[in-house]
């Protein structure tokens, strides 16, 4: 069975986005294990000078690195992705690659109408640098709007079409995963790109 990550992108602890990945995790466990990943409590990514990667950053890396794929749910705050997602993807990138080439499935959900469409943008827009690289299932968003109104007491989503949408770019994604596998001949290339490239050599 497909192994995937769920990364909540929050550290609230009343997040619609985690409840939409906890609701995804319980819909689709026929069509994969998804293990829920916190980064609430990661330290503050503060570039330390011995490159030493705390080892709860390492333990998630790990984790990725061993999953077919990463689901992203973000909230949007001012048009971004919150402070302590950035922050963790800064750690997933600094010395370690476990993003590369790793396909992703990004979430939001926000309590207004534009469901964090921004801060998704964004989000692709950030993967795509050169030490994270990971591989963004294109055309996909799903946006989740008025995430307050949109479970029930049982934490399901009430709105058949929302579930039908959902199902829909889930299958896309397993679909997705399968032809990431497929494009394998530069992915040593990115690697060796990745671990040669460093912002911080002039
Ligand atoms: C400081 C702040 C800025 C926000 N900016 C946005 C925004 O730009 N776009 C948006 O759709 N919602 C915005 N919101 C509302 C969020 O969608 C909502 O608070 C919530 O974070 C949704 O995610 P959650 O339930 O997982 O926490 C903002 C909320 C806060 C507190």
């Amino acid at each position: 069975m497909l192994k995937f990550i769920g990364l909540v992108g929050t550290n609230s602890k009343q997040s619609t986005n985690r409840k939409l990945l906890q609701y995804m995790q319980k819909h689709f466990a026929q069509k994969a294990e998804i293990e829920l990943i916190e980064i609430k409590d990661l330290p503050l990514f503060n570039k330390p000078a011995d490159k030493q990667v705390p080892l709860e950053v390492l333990e998630i890396a790990e984790k990725i690195e061993a999953a077919d794929g990463v689901i992203i749910g973000t909230p949007e705050y001012d048009h971004s992705i919150p402070a302590v997602l950035m922050s963790a993807l800064a750690w997933l990138s600094y010395g370690i690659y476990p993003m590369l080439n790793k396909p992703v499935m990004i979430t939001g959900a926000s309590y207004g109408t534009l469901g964090s469409s921004r801060a998704q943008l964004q989000l692709r827009q950030i993967l795509d640098s050169p030490e994270l690289k990971a591989t963004v299932m294109p055309g996909s968003e799903f946006l989740l709007s008025h995430s307050l109104q949109a479970f029930n007491q049982d934490g399901d989503l009430i709105d058949l079409d929302t579930i039908q949408k959902l199902d829909a770019l889930f299958d896309d994604f397993r679909l997705f995963v399968k032809i990431t596998e497929k494009l394998s001949s530069a992915q040593e290339l990115l690697h060796k790109e990745a671990e040669n490239f460093d912002w911080e050599s002039l």
